[in-house]
């Protein structure tokens, strides 16, 4: 039959993006440069370029342009600063910006994998979001640098029936795209259309405007629905999943908003018959939180956390400029020292040491009970 085994479990949080280690490397060091950038925060300018030793190198900007007709979305090409080829990457997989504030952000790669001369990312402008996504679009320009880390995947796309030898016909592929969720799931679609599977996608949005890419899928004719809430309302789990096909088994590969993940692992955790692979693009709901107060030691200050916000959230509000990157508590950009008060941990990152040591990670963790004291 197929290479379908077991369906992948519904919470996949890597403690290493390359699956090698406990705690990935890159992002240790992405997290002090952060840290170390973040006391001169204000001061806008170039990170300095790393040598590819690092895991850190530098790129050059090489294109630019609108890929949704509502302007609000970018494309940025990237090509090897001394015209090289870039290292390897796969359907899925991500780039780490180190924008020239200081701030770090995942992009997902949503080029040719097979391409070695070129990156491309694309990057909606958010306003009211954490700022990195508008330096993006205000701030980087044809011809600047960039320092960039990686590429990763977390989501990386496991085609039945390679493992084995199977038919790849055998089953069947369902792509679920949310607006600039797309990104990922481009670079998966011609790798199925290349080997053949039996492939089909929703690609849900506001509204056409809103969506990238669409010229650069009308080559997929019919596999592709458009389905956009202004002329067809929120889709439910049927539209997102599509016609199932007697027994065949379908893997699911999900990137889009909170609530539409939220959806698709309500109604199918626990069937045998789907996989479902999703990435999420924003933080996860706080789920079971209390309302505490959370003191800043060097400060002075204090505030309240919200039962239903993130300690990150609420440290945001005092200091905007405090580090983040993955805000799903696997990438350690947000640790701080916990002073006094008993952390709740939520992360998948810190060893038992590291907690003992008073570590936490403010993007997922919360307290046990109502107040913290942080060193900062
Ligand atoms: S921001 Fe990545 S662990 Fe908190």
């Amino acid at each position: 039959m197929t290479a379908i085994s077991e369906p992948e479990p519904l919470n996949r949080t890597p403690p290493s993006l390359t699956g090698r280690f406990r705690r990935d490397p890159l992002l240790l060091l992405a997290t002090g440069i952060a840290k170390a950038w973040w006391p001169v925060w204000g001061t806008v300018t170039r990170l300095p370029a790393t040598s590819a030793d690092s895991g850190v190198f530098p790129v050059r900007v090489v294109g630019r342009e609108q890929v949704a007709l509502d302007e609000n979305v970018i494309a940025l090409t990237f090509a090897a600063e001394d015209g090289g080829l870039l290292p390897r990457w796969y359907a899925g997989a991500h780039l780490d910006l180190l924008l020239p504030s200081g701030r770090i952000r995942q992009y997902s790669l949503c080029g040719d994998p097979a391409d070695q001369s070129a990156y491309r990312i694309a990057v909606r402008r958010i306003p009211d979001g954490g700022g990195g996504s508008v330096e993006v679009h205000d701030e980087i320009s044809v011809g600047d640098t960039l320092s960039v880390m990686g590429p990763r995947n977390a989501f990386p796309l496991a085609l039945p029936g390679v493992a084995d030898g199977t038919d790849p016909a055998a089953a069947h592929l369902r792509f679920i795209a949310g607006g600039i969720g797309i990104t990922p799931i481009l670079p998966m679609l011609s790798h199925a259309q290349r080997l053949g599977y039996d492939w089909s996608m929703i690609y849900t949005g506001r509204s056409r405007e809103s969506i990238p890419f669409l010229d650069e899928l009308t080559r997929y004719g019919d596999r592709i629905t458009i389905r956009t809430d202004d002329e067809h309302g929120l889709p439910g789990v049927d539209d997102l999943v599509g016609p199932l096909d007697g027994d065949r088994p379908i893997a699911l590969y999900c990137c889009g908003p909170v609530p539409m993940i939220d959806l698709l692992r309500a109604h199918l955790d626990g069937r045998r018959d789907l996989e479902l692979h999703y990435e999420r693009f924003s933080p996860p709901p706080v789920v079971g939180g209390s309302e505490f107060t959370v003191n800043l030691a060097r400060s002075g200050t204090s505030t309240t956390v919200a039962a239903d916000e993130s300690l990150l959230a609420a440290l945001r509000r005092v200091y905007p400029g405090v580090p983040y990157s993955c805000q799903q508590g696997f990438c350690g950009t947000c640790r701080l020292q916990v002073l006094d008060g008993e952390p709740e941990h939520r992360d998948s990152l810190l060893s038992d040491a590291e907690r003992a040591g008073g570590d936490i990670l403010t993007c997922v963790s919360r307290c046990a009970g109502d107040h913290l004291t942080l060193d900062l």
